[in-house]
């Protein structure tokens, strides 16, 4: 959330600033700015909307050759989109510029005591407060002794980056709760707030933790803590590719991602399954066979589709291995003193490693002695770092803010958790191997799915008209219904409800009319005669039914059928979940809605 970039090299700075706001604008996208040092002056150009905008304001106004500046896409926290409230900032002497990812807890009481000794503060953001406390701890010290200074005084996050205009060849950054990594150049030097602005230039790379700061030069960089120890870290090597944040011919980031989904499952599962003992092996958890028999219960903590995942993945815990399960959001869990059980096997979910909330709940967990692992996709990020051990979801990077092949690797690692608890419990070596051969075969059911795509662009067309539909599932349909209701929501911006099947009748049957559609899940298994008597109920109150399934349907019991392959019942939700991507994905571009950056949205949410 917010796009952080920096730049110290011999090259001209704006370009290399530009593009990597370009690329990390996913992590947000209502204004953006650059600042560069030129001949002693801070030069700063700033627009409200996409990078985009920022480009086009640059083209108007002269080139300012520099070789060190920052830059900044913005998702509002504090204070409305605008020129006036996009970053950087300044503070009033024009000195020190900032850019800033996080969200600042005490800032009004800052405000307040800045203005209060005549500083006129110039936007109504939080992050200003920082340009003028740095401000005023410059003294005769370092820039990063100022900086150090400044934040101690600050409650709340910040990846910070911040530039001086009388050091033009130095970027001072700081780290709590908001991720910073350095790229390491030949000669020069990237900051960032994610490694999709870095890749193209550099794969040596330096994640800051949190609580820590770097002084950053063009051929050097040193690392120290808020106590002002210093600390010494090593250039790891990202082994993410350039060209993984590149559309490579798709129109867009989240059909290039649900298209990706057979070989980011198979990512997932290589060196996983074990045909021997038809079973799996999760060696990042590290439990041996007695800790896992020593799990007592299984909770899932995530937020969005992370908590579906979760939900997902409890059900095939209870399924396999007959512990009880469950899953919570991990923004409520952590807000409502949980009891933590020493039994409990917690798992912290989360693509991006950052969400807030999740990291929150880890935290929360890790003080009070509970044994949390964690299912992420971005290794190095503060969840899996907090975590400690867990399974790493092996999608590949996900720039599409609505989550697909990411969600999708979730609850297969969950699918193995499930049959690795099961297999050290009563889970025949039989079952075991069914399960094993469903999820060796899943690449290809999802490649099937995937090749309905015509005919669900055309279901999603008929609908397009609707302004709310309904999503319906019972049991492992469930959490697949609140995916499609939420994915639908995101990217279309139509309104959709989620309801378990056998609760329409409890009341919301009472909207259904022929301009509401179901979505009604009907996988063929155990559930299969009451879900077609939901879909019965709705057609006899005029409601067009959409189904989606891998049964053989009674004849004009479904007004449009999306059909998906047969596989192991346990595994349909991750099958069914991708033909509702589907869906959603067709009724959005159908829309014109620009499916990559839906409004108010952004990746990675770092804020409460
Ligand atoms: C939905 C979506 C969000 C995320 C949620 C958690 O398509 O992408 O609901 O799933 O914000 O994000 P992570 O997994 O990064 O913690």
């Amino acid at each position: 959330m917010c796009g952080i970039v920096g730049y110290v090299g011999d090259r001209d700075a704006t370009p290399v600033l530009v593009e990597g706001l370009h690329r990390l604008e996913y992590r947000g996208y209502d204004s953006a700015g650059v600042a560069v040092l030129r001949k002693g002056k801070l030069v700063v150009t700033k627009a409200a909307g996409r990078v985009q905008e920022l480009r086009d304001r640059l083209a108007e106004s002269a080139p300012v050759a520099s070789t060190i500046g920052i830059a900044h896409t913005r998702w509002a926290t504090h204070g409305e989109p605008s020129d006036r409230n996009a970053h950087p900032h300044l503070d009033a002497a024009g000195r020190i510029a900032v850019v800033h990812n996080g969200i600042i807890e005490n800032a009004e009481p800052l405000r307040a005591r800045l203005t209060a000794e005549g500083v006129e503060l110039a936007s109504d953001t939080d992050t200003e407060v920082f340009a003028h406390l740095i401000a005023a701890e410059l003294g005769t010290g370092s820039l990063e002794d100022a900086v150090r200074a400044a934040v101690r005084q600050v409650e709340g996050t910040y990846g910070l980056v911040v530039l001086d205009r009388t050091r033009p060849d130095e970027l001072v950054v700081a780290r709590n709760g908001s991720p910073i990594v350095l790229g390491i150049g030949d000669g020069e030097m990237y900051v960032a707030s994610d490694v999709a602005a870095l890749v193209h230039h550099t794969q040596r790379v330096v994640f800051l933790d949190d609580g820590e700061l770097a002084t950053v030069k063009a051929n050097e960089y040193r690392t120290s803590t808020l106590e002002a120890r210093r600390t010494s870290k090593q250039p790891t090597t990202v082994d993410v590719l350039a060209d993984d944040y590149e559309l490579g011919g798709f129109p867009d980031f989240m059909r290039k991602e649900m298209a990706e989904q057979p070989e980011a499952v198979e990512r997932a599962l290589r060196g996983r399954l074990d045909e021997r003992f038809a079973t799996a092996h999760l060696g990042g958890l590290g439990l041996d066979a007695m800790a896992l028999r020593a799990v007592r219960r299984v909770k899932f903590l995530g937020c969005g589709s992370a908590y579906y995942a979760g939900q997902m993945g409890a059900t095939l815990v209870e399924e396999l291995a007959r512990i009880p399960a469950d899953a919570e959001p991990a923004s409520e869990f952590r807000y409502r003193n949980p009891v933590v059980d020493p039994d409990t096997l917690y798992v912290a979910i989360s693509q991006s490693g950052e969400t807030l909330d999740t990291l929150a709940a880890v935290q929360e967990l890790r003080r009070k002695g509970g044994r949390v692992i964690g299912a992420v996709n971005v290794v190095g990020s503060a969840v899996a770092r907090e975590c400690g051990s867990g399974v790493f979801l092996h999608a590949g990077p996900e720039v599409s803010v609505a989550s697909t092949k990411a969600m999708t690797n979730m609850t297969v690692s969950f699918a193995m958790l499930a049959l690795l608890l099961g297999r050290v419990r009563d889970l025949s070596a039989s079952s075991g191997a069914r399960i094993v051969n469903g999820l060796r075969a899943l690449p290809e059911h999802i490649e099937q799915v995937l090749g309905t795509d015509d005919a669900v662009r055309e279901v999603a067309r008929h609908y397009s008209k609707a302004t709310h539909m309904f999503f319906l599932g019972r049991v492992r349909g469930w959490p697949v219904a609140r995916e499609g209701a939420q994915k639908l929501k995101e990217i279309s911006y139509v309104h959709a409800e989620a309801y378990q099947s056998a609760e329409l009748k409890h009341g919301p049957l009472a909207l259904i009319d022929p301009d509401m559609p179901s979505v009604v899940v009907v996988p063929d298994d155990e559930l299969l005669s009451k879900n077609l008597s939901t879909m019965e109920q709705i057609k006899a109150r005029g409601g067009p039914v959409i189904a989606v399934t891998n049964a053989d349907l009674p004849d004009g019991l479904a007004d449009h059928v999306i059909r998906v392959p047969r596989g192991e019942p346990e595994l349909d939700p991750i099958v069914f979940t991708i033909a509702l991507q589907m869906l959603a994905y067709h009724l959005a571009v159908e829309l014109g809605r620009d499916v990559d950056k839906p409004r108010n949205l952004a990746k990675s949410v770092t804020v409460e």
